[in-house]
């Protein structure tokens, strides 16, 4: 057994929901803490795009994430880890997560061979077939350095057959246990486990109950909100977030929708990282409690008013929407910059607020009454 001193990645539980799976937790790394159920911005190159660091952090997040897929081609790990580490090169701080490229070399690359030992794809940046072998994904993620690092899983599509979703369960499972092999930074770096099986209960049950004899410091639920549906979604987690160790932390790979972490949150998933803020916000579409406008629109062409009138993030506190809408006419960067920085901390207050009705008792309450709590694709 390792002693739990060196185990770099702990579950602090603080307070459980008396109606739900919910739970108010820390999640403790060697670069800081952070307070779950936590929302993770997703900073694939090595930068959340279009905000400084510290515009990221003034939105409350604690913990960001960052890709081994991208990152191993472009600049690759050895030159990431010849300029420090991870924390060094996107001059954060704080807790980093990367995850494996086993979702990424799925769903981006142009795939030339999936083996029970590789999966070899060509490089989008100069054509070159590259092979990503569960211990080569381990040990980029050992030179980047991040906190959190994740299991090299397959991840088929959402609607893949049963057969499908065997093979990816047993290939994730035996790739698992040799990533689990490959670590060579075991007490500076925490390494994930990732359930698959798709929609299927029996695999999903099969694939948890396997990485929980592991022993992971903590586990993810990867391959959903892959065009499963989200009542799909939800019958899943209701089914497999309970199974998971209570004593470590549980994170729900990709999603989501404001609506989609709720559901999750209710479960009992602690961790959650989507592109969803930073792409929307990039595209002018900015949540608000209302739900999502569109800043292009030229209703906005004299709006005097913040993105959302009572937040309290920067872009809302300085410029108009009559602005904001002219940057992205007129191709200004500043426009994405704006709406991105308004996204996150949409998310990030949602999140404190949920933390916050978790810590008081009144989470079941505040669900059904914040409208936020709905907020899905169409809002
Ligand atoms: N990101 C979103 N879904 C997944 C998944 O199933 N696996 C991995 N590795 N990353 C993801
Ligand atoms: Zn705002």
């Amino acid at each position: 057994m390792t002693p739990v001193s060196d185990v770099p990645v702990r579950y602090q539980l603080i307070r459980k929901d008396t109606l739900s799976g919910a739970r108010l937790g820390r999640v403790t790394t060697p670069n800081g803490a952070f307070d779950t159920p936590a929302f993770m911005p997703v900073g694939t190159q090595g930068t959340i795009k279009g905000l400084l660091p510290d515009h990221v952090a003034a939105t409350g997040s604690q913990c960001i994430l960052a890709n081994t897929y991208h990152l191993m081609l472009r600049p690759g790990e050895k030159t990431v880890a010849a300029l420090g580490d991870l924390h060094r090169f996107m001059a954060w701080p704080g807790p980093i997560l990367t995850d494996s490229g086993g979702f990424q070399v799925f769903s981006l690359a142009d795939i030339n061979k999936v083996t029970d030992e590789m999966v070899v794809f060509k490089s989008h940046i100069d054509g070159a077939m590259v092979e990503l072998t569960p211990k080569r994904s381990i040990h980029v993620q050992n030179d980047l350095g991040a906190d959190i690092i994740m299991a090299f899983d397959e991840c088929p599509p959402g609607d893949a057959p049963w057969e499908v979703q065997r093979r990816a369960v047993d290939r994730t499972l035996r790739w698992a246990e040799k990533c689990k092999v490959a670590h060579q930074r075991p007490t500076e770096q925490g390494l994930f486990g990732i359930v698959q099986g798709g929609v299927n209960e029996d695999l999903r049950g099969e694939c948890a109950q396997k990485l929980i004899e592991m022993d992971f410091p903590g586990y993810a639920v990867g391959g959903l909100a892959v065009g499963e549906g989200f009542d799909a979604m939800k019958k899943v987690l209701g089914f497999v977030t309970p199974m998971l160790p209570e004593n470590k932390p549980r994170y729900l790979m990709g999603v989501g929708f404001p609506r989609d972490i709720v559901t999750a949150v209710l479960t009992g998933i602690d961790m959650f990282d989507c592109t969803i803020p930073t792409r929307n916000g990039r595209n002018a579409y900015a949540f608000t409690a209302a739900g999502a406008i569109r800043i292009r629109n030229s209703r906005f062409t004299k709006d005097t008013g913040p993105i959302e009138e009572g937040c309290d993030c920067y872009a809302c506190r300085t410029f108009t929407r009559g602005a904001i809408r002219h940057y992205f006419f007129a191709g200004e960067m500043l426009g994405p910059m704006l709406v991105s920085l308004h996204n996150i901390r949409f998310y990030q207050r949602l999140m404190a607020d949920l933390r916050q009705s978790l810590a008081d008792g009144t989470f079941t309450r505040f669900v059904e009454n914040d409208p936020r709590c709905r907020l899905g694709p169409a809002a």
